[in-house]
C-alpha cells in the first residue's frame, strides 16, 4: 500500500509580537485575566499579507525535504482568511515557489483546516492522484479581528506552516484520524463580516463582528478532541501509552489541559506553543509540529497525536507515524521582508482602518445574531 510520510516542514512566523500589556493600551483587560484564562501571554502580528506567509513556510518545507517547487504536484492551502477568494490562494503560492504542473486549492475548515487539508492531501496520495503534496496552514486573523471586543481580540495571532507529503512504501504519515463536525452548533463561533452575504448588507470589507459563545466552544472542544483521539486510538489498536507526543490545537491552555486528561496523556507528552503565538487557527497545529520537531520533541519512527476544534464547529484527531528523519535535508532563505514597526503600531493602524468605516457598520444591527443563528 502506498502511505504519504511528511519529508518536509517549515514555519513562518511573523516577528512583531503583540504582548498582553500591548493589549490592555487599548481594551479592558490585564495580563493577569489573559495569562490565567487562557494561559497565552504573547502572539504574532502580520506586517504582511496571509500569502507571503505562506510562502516563505512552503520554501522552507520543500527545502526540508530536499526538492524544488517544480517537484510539487499539489498545494492545499488551509485557511479561513484568505487574502481574495478569486483566483484561489492556492494558485499563488503556486505561481511563486514555481509548481508548474500542480494541482492547486484552498481548504476552509476554520482551525482544523490544515488538517482537513492534510487528509486530503494523503488520501490524494494514497490513491495514485499525485506523489508530492505541500499542505499549508495559515492565518492573517489580525486584519479580520474585533480589536473592540476583549472576549475575542486576547485570542488570536498570525502565523503559517506547511509540510510536504512524498509518496512512500514505509507506513509512516498519517495512520488514522476522525474527521467530524458539529454542525448543528455553527452559530457559536461566526464572524459576521467576512463573506459576500455581508458585502450585500452593506458592510465594507474587513468590518467584522465576532458571535462568540466562549464557553460553549470550550465544552465542545474538549468534548470533541478527547473523544476523537481515543477513537482514532482504538482504532489503530494503540494507547496513550504507545504515543510520544501530543501536538493539540492551541485555542486556551485549559483546554489542552482537559483534553489531555480525558484522554489519559501526561503533561510531559504534551507540547506547547500557546503562550508564546496565541490561536492562529489553521496555522496553530502545525506551527506546533513544526517546533516539536525544530525542538527535538519528535523521535524517529514515533508515533505523535494531533487532535484539533475550530469554527464550524469542526473537529479532527490525527494519529501519524513520523518518518527516519528528523533533520531538513536543506534550509532555505527565504525571509519575509524586514518589519519596521511594532505589533501594536499595526493593531492600532487596522484598528484606525475600522474605525474610518465605522458609518457602514450599522448593517450589523440589520442581521441579528437571532437572524444569524438561523442560517
Ligand atoms: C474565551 C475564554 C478564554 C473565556 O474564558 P472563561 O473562563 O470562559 O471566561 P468567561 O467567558 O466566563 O468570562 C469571565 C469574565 O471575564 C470577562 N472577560 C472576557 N474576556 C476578558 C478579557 N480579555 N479580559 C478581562 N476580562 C474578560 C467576561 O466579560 C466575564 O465577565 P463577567 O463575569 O463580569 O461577565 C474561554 O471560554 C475559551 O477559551 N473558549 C474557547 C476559545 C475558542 O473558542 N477558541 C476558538 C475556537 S478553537
Amino acid at each position: 500500500m502506498t502511505h504519504a510520510a511528511i519529508t518536509g516542514w517549515g514555519k513562518c512566523l511573523p516577528p512583531s509580537v503583540l504582548t498582553n500589556q500591548d493589549l490592555a493600551t487599548f481594551l479592558p483587560t490585564d495580563d493577569e485575566w489573559i495569562t490565567t484564562r487562557t494561559g497565552m501571554k504573547e502572539r504574532r502580528i502580520s506586517h504582511v499579507p496571509g500569502i507571503e506567509l505562506a510562502i516563505t513556510a512552503a520554501r522552507r518545507a520543500i527545502a526540508c525535504a530536499g526538492l524544488t517547487g517544480a517537484d510539487i504536484d499539489l498545494v492545499i492551502y488551509g485557511s479561513c482568511s484568505n487574502d481574495e477568494t478569486v483566483p484561489n490562494s492556492a494558485s499563488g503560492v503556486q505561481q511563486r515557489i514555481g509548481a508548474t504542473h500542480a494541482a492547486a486549492f484552498d481548504v476552509n475548515t476554520a482551525c482544523t483546516s490544515f488538517m482537513y487539508g492534510l487528509s486530503i492531501g494523503t488520501s490524494m496520495i494514497r490513491s495514485g492522484v499525485v506523489k508530492n503534496a505541500l499542505v499549508i496552514g495559515v492565518e492573517l486573523i489580525s486584519q479580520y479581528m474585533d480589536w473592540d471586543n476583549r472576549n475575542v481580540a486576547v485570542l488570536f495571532g498570525d502565523g503559517a506552516a506547511a509540510v510536504v507529503l512524498q509518496s512512500c512504501d514505509e507506513e509512516t504519515g498519517v495512520l488514522a484520524e476522525k474527521l467530524q463536525c458539529y454542525a448543528d452548533s455553527r452559530q457559536i463561533l461566526r464572524v459576521r463580516g467576512m463573506g459576500t452575504m455581508y458585502a450585500n448588507l452593506g458592510a465594507e470589507y474587513g468590518q467584522t463582528r465576532w458571535d462568540f459563545d466562549g464557553q460553549e466552544i470550550f465544552r465542545k472542544a474538549v468534548q470533541g478532541m478527547s473523544e476523537a483521539s481515543l477513537d482514532v486510538m482504538r482504532r489503530v489498536g494503540v494507547t496513550m501509552d504507545d504515543i510520544a507526543l501530543v501536538v493539540p490545537h492551541q485555542a486556551n491552555l485549559r483546554i489542552i489541559e482537559a483534553v489531555a486528561k480525558r484522554a489519559g496523556a501526561t503533561a510531559d507528552k504534551v507540547f506547547l506553543t500557546v503562550q508564546k503565538y496565541g490561536n492562529m487557527s489553521s496555522a496553530t497545529a502545525p506551527v506546533a509540529l513544526v517546533e516539536a520537531v525544530e525542538t527535538g520533541r519528535v523521535a524517529p519512527g514515533s508515533l505523535v497525536l494531533m487532535p484539533a476544534f475550530g469554527g464550524g464547529l469542526t473537529l479532527s484527531s490525527h494519529l501519524l507515524r513520523w518518518g527516519p528523519r528528523v533533520t531538513p535535508l536543506e534550509v532555505s532563505d527565504a525571509e519575509l521582508t524586514p518589519c519596521t514597526t511594532t505589533a501594536l503600531e499595526i493593531v492600532n493602524h487596522i484598528r484606525a482602518q475600522k474605525k474610518s468605516g465605522e458609518a457602514t457598520a450599522g448593517c450589523f444591527a440589520s442581521l441579528s445574531f437571532a437572524e444569524g443563528r438561523g442560517s
